[in-house]
């Protein structure tokens, strides 16, 4: 019989697939332009919203989301690529080069776009309080940053995909599911001790996760009306 683990609890499902929508729309509205301009804002602060929960979640939340869990290190890193490393349950070393890359590449995306002018009739909320050359540099980053995020993001794809062709590695069902499914045969490819690490996903934690998302929302949302 198939064991099945518990990797990631809901809030990470939650706000992968938030944030999938909220990149999507913002990319949607900034190519329509115009009044659809004030929806790129909209869905940029849902994205920094979203990344600021991310990033307490990594210090706080369940087992496999936790920074200190897949934070790989070279040794890590080198024995996955000669293919020592056990498997692992949570993000590989790989794939947990490719979230941090994105997480930064995103974070600092939406923080720059609080800050951008685009010189027609849209500003970032926070342009007004820095000088001209500081929105022009940030308008900059803001700019050329969209060409990594649009790098990692085709990179994120297409190794999901590799992973489900060539590996036989299903990692879509999880981040939809929250379990992974392993065959006793597979169990010898694991650590016992990470086999024995799910993460905790009750009520207590969602409960916990929903409130730090509402305030930080609230706050968010505060600190961009009152600019
Ligand atoms: C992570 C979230 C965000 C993403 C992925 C994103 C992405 C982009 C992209 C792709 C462009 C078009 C660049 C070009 O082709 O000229 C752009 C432009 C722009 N973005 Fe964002 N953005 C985000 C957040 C924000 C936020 C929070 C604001 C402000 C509230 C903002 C304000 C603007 C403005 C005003 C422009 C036009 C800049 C110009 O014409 O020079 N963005 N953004
Ligand atoms: C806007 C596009 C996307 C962005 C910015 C994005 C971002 C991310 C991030 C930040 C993570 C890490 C999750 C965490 O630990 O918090 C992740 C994981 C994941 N994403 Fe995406 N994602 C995108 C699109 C997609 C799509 C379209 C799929 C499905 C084909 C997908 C499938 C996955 C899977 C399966 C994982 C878990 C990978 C693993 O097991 O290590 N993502 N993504």
């Amino acid at each position: 019989m198939k064991k099945i683990i518990r990797v990631w609890d809901l809030p990470i499902r939650v706000f992968h697939w938030l944030l999938v929508l909220c990149i999507v729309g913002s990319l949607i509205s900034v190519n329509l332009g115009g009044n659809a301009m004030e929806w790129h804002a909209y869905f940029g602060y849902s994205v920094l919203t979203l990344l600021i929960f991310r990033i307490t979640w990594g210090f706080v939340g369940s087992t496999h989301a936790r920074f200190s869990s897949f934070f790989p290190s070279l040794k890590n890193i080198l024995n996955y690529l000669q293919g020592k490393a056990p498997h692992v349950l949570g993000h590989n070393p790989l794939g947990a080069i490719s979230v941090f890359a994105l997480l930064l590449a995103l974070s600092i995306q939406a923080l720059t776009g609080l800050f951008v002018d685009d010189e027609i009739a849209f500003q970032g909320p926070f342009a007004k309080y820095v000088s001209n050359s500081t929105v022009s540099l940030f308008s900059k980053v803001h700019y050329w940053n969209h060409w990594l995020i649009y790098t990692l993001i085709t990179i994120h794809i297409a190794a999901i995909i590799y992973y489900q062709k060539f590996k036989g590695a299903d990692l879509l069902k999880p981040m939809i599911s929250g379990d992974k499914e392993i065959d006793p045969s597979e169990e010898a490819n694991y650590l016992p001790s990470d086999l024995g690490r799910a993460s905790k996903d009750g009520a207590l934690q969602r409960g916990i996760a929903l409130m730090l998302l509402s305030l930080i929302a609230v706050v968010v949302g505060y600190l961009i009306t009152s600019s």
